[in-house]
């Protein structure tokens, strides 16, 4: 059973990371249909603002509960997402609220906070909208896929990524739901880091799909990090755990450092690409909360021994 202060922490940091995430998951599904989807993209607009709502309530409960950690990890915001939802928006017309943001840039950490019965019951009842509100999104997800595969709609996003920001859904899903039942969400070592593992390779793979075909380099590093990944995800079982946590936080350092440049480049239009400057940044700060996953994992593994 998870303490009262535990419970409040884990789901006000995990609903800051993915909140955002899922918000801006509409957002690019809402800005690469056609003008013809007018259902769809009114339906992934509605979806959005009902995520930053929920984003809203729970920034209003965030200050001095959660961890130095988390901020410190800028997978909450990272110092370019002001400026990514402000050129992202402007280019494609579509709405994002920036004062959200604005506010969890100046969130502090933890010190003699008060996790008092009513925060509780203020947590409790955000995890469950957001679980009510993460299942319609799930469910959209999946129908835009099936309508792709179908090539009933068009849709200028990758039907793999259509999969992926599904299984993230899914995976925050599960997060919430074991939240809910007063348990830490754990799943076997080999699962979360094949989980991440596969999650980063595709990002990979998606940037090097979405550069300019003259972007060389950029692209050549891409595919080196990607297949990285995918050797990852198959020497899992065969590995230590102290090795397997050891070489996926090297790979993920590289993948992150690629990612800032790359954010730093689109931002500055150093980039020739069909990459938003927010999907950078989105990607971006998906490594981040995996390498404090995987700072976490490493000191459980490391105390394991004593
Ligand atoms: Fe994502
Ligand atoms: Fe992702």
């Amino acid at each position: 059973m998870l303490p009262r202060q535990e419970y409040i922490r884990v789901s006000i940091e995990i609903n800051l990371f993915f909140q955002r995430i899922i918000k801006e998951h509409l957002f690019f599904i809402e800005t690469n249909l056609p003008p013809v989807e007018t259902a769809f993209i009114g339906e992934a607009n509605v979806l959005k603002q009902s995520f930053e709502q929920l984003l809203a309530d729970t920034v209003t409960s965030a200050n001095g509960i959660i961890s130095e950690n988390a901020i410190k990890s800028n997978e909450i915001v990272t110092p370019y997402t002001l400026s990514a939802e402000e050129i992202t928006s402007k280019l494609t017309g579509a709405n994002l609220n920036t004062n959200i943001t604005k506010v969890e840039l100046r969130l502090t950490a933890n010190s003699n906070s008060n996790y008092s019965e009513r925060l509780e019951n203020i947590v409790c009842d955000i995890n469950d909208r957001s679980i009510n509100m993460l299942k319609e999104v799930i469910a959209l997800k999946k129908r835009l896929l099936d309508l792709v595969l179908k090539c009933k709609i068009f849709i200028t996003l990758y039907p793999e990524m259509l999969e992926h920001i599904t299984r993230e859904a899914e995976y925050y899903l599960k997060i919430l739901e074991s939240l809910q039942e007063r348990k830490f969400p754990m799943q076997a070592l080999c699962e979360e880091l094949n989980f991440w593992n596969h999650i980063m390779g595709e990002h990979a793979e998606f940037i090097d799909g979405m550069l300019d075909p003259t972007e060389k380099n950029l692209k050549e590093t891409a595919e080196i990090i990607a297949e990285k990944f995918e050797k990852l995800v198959e020497e899992c079982t065969k590995a230590s755990d102290k090795q397997i946590i050891k070489k996926s936080s090297e790979v993920t350092e590289e993948i992150r450092n690629f990612k800032r440049a790359s954010t730093e480049g689109l931002l500055k239009c150093q980039i020739k690409s069909i990459i938003p400057p927010l999907l950078a940044d989105h990607v971006l700060r998906e490594a981040n909360h995996y390498l404090r996953l995987l700072k976490m994992m490493n000191i459980s593994k490391q105390s394991d021994k004593c």
